[in-house]
């Protein structure tokens, strides 16, 4: 145990209620890091052990359970099994994140199904366990659960070039990368998207394939056909011969949206502007539908045309309008206020343009918000990414920067029940 370790005090346990935070983890560093997370949180006591869930065991075994338990899966063989039987010691409310080495999905997700609120890759730091615990907080108001149909997110440029795969593959990446979010990212340009080129993975076969034959469609084939960003982030893109004609079979795009929803939290597709049955059928099954324009009279004459298009096809969709470029004179752009009068549109978000975009995404093969995280333009994508996780708050309504929001405190929100009863769904 760590010298500086702060141990719960006799009266906490004889009344009853365990710490605010347990961690068992076996680098000091990442102790440290859970104990600054509590001092973040304002709660006194954490406790803060070296090992894993082994220590976890012994601890509650013992002592009152904590309200967040943080605990290190490498000590043990098989983490699923491992914490299906520690969770037999803990209360339904109690919160769990788990920690550690393995970069696997196939674990990632089974840790998320048995309840556990976020699996976190080591070293960890302060930023990932506050989001996870933001996350955690999202959930609790009724949206996400790991059982969640995935919510599907369809983006049309307005206008070539306008930034359609910009903001698809930001928000994707945001939602992945900051919000823990579970992503299945589609680009249906099956000959010319360069979706995958921009987040340096090489297009594949199947989603062609996923397309032209879906009978044959299952989770397990369909998840062989994802290129894998990262563990929450997985791809669907392809690089078909242009002489090739596609043939997508009538009910593909359903049988595929069905597989996915099952697996992700969000389905977000990039959508090359052509009115075909496919991008119809997935404007029609989206939940927002984002049209991504600059401010140009040219876009403006077709963002008309297009959003109404899309309230006849997506009546109850959430329609989202993005003004991307925003300040990029080249494009023909007139003021903000006057595009917002002539199309009597009202933009939900403005994207500034960042004149070394292209060249920083090129080079580093990620996204904006990830190659130039403190630009304005990446905090227009984080709050575009947060509106659509439903992370709602002031300062995303007014496109302001996410790195200025106020954490919530979730201090308050540990009370009995506070979160959703998380870590016994399969045991109980
Ligand atoms: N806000 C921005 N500032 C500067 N460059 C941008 C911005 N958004 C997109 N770009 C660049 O503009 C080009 C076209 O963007 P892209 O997202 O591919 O558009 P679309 O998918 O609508 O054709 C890309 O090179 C991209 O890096
Ligand atoms: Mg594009």
């Amino acid at each position: 145990m760590d010298n500086n370790t702060t141990v719960t005090t006799e009266t906490e346990v004889a009344q009853g209620s365990g710490p605010r935070l347990l961690a068992c983890v076996a680098e000091p560093e990442t102790r440290q890091v859970a104990r600054d997370l509590a001092a973040a949180q304002g709660w006194r006591n954490p406790v803060a052990i070296e090992g894993g869930v082994a220590s976890a065991h012994d601890y509650i075994t013992k002592h009152a359970p904590p309200n967040l338990l943080i605990v290190d899966v490498d000590d043990v063989e098989d983490p699923v099994k491992a914490l299906t039987d520690l969770a037999e010691l803990c209360p339904p409310e109690m919160t769990v994140i788990a920690l550690g080495k393995r970069n696997e999905l196939t674990l990632y997700r089974e840790l998320i199904e048995l309840g556990v609120t976020d699996y976190l890759l080591k070293p960890v730091t302060l930023a990932m366990l506050e989001r996870s615990l933001r996350g955690d907080n999202k959930r609790q108001l009724g949206q996400g659960s790991a059982k969640t149909q995935a919510h599907v997110v369809s983006f049309v440029s307005v206008r070539g070039g306008a930034g359609a795969t910009t903001v698809a593959g930001s928000t994707a990446w945001c939602l992945a990368h900051l919000y823990q979010k579970r992503v299945a990212l589609i680009d249906l340009d099956l000959q010319f998207g360069n979706l995958a080129l921009s987040l340096d993975l090489v297009p594949a076969a199947g989603l062609r394939e996923a397309l032209e034959f879906p009978s044959r469609l299952d989770s397990r084939l369909l998840g062989t056909a994802m290129l894998e960003e990262s563990p929450r982030l997985r791809v669907l893109a392809a690089e078909e011969p242009l002489v090739d004609q596609m043939h997508v079979a009538p009910g593909a795009i359903d049988t595929m949206l069905n597989v996915l929803r099952n697996d992700y939290d969000f389905v977000v597709v990039d959508t090359p502007r052509v009115l075909s049955e496919e991008i119809r059928r997935i404007l029609t099954l989206s939940a927002t539908v984002g049209l991504v324009t600059d401010l140009s009279l040219a876009s403006a004459r077709d963002l008309l045309r297009l959003s109404d298009f899309a309230k006849t096809m997506t009546p109850s969709a959430r329609h989202l309008i993005v003004a991307n470029h925003v300040g990029a004179k080249h494009r023909g752009e007139i003021a903000k206020a006057e595009f917002e009068r002539v199309t009597a549109v009202k933009l939900d978000h403005v994207v500034p343009f960042e004149p070394t975009a292209a060249l920083a995404t090129a080079s580093t093969g990620t996204v904006l918000p990830a190659a130039l995280k403190h630009a304005p333009a990446a905090a227009a994508l984080r709050a575009v990414a947060m509106r659509i996780a439903g992370i709602e708050t002031a300062a995303a309504k007014s496109n302001s920067v996410l790195a200025k929001l106020p954490l919530p405190k979730i201090a308050a929100g540990f009370s009995r029940g506070a979160f959703l009863p998380s870590f016994l769904k399969r045991s109980a």
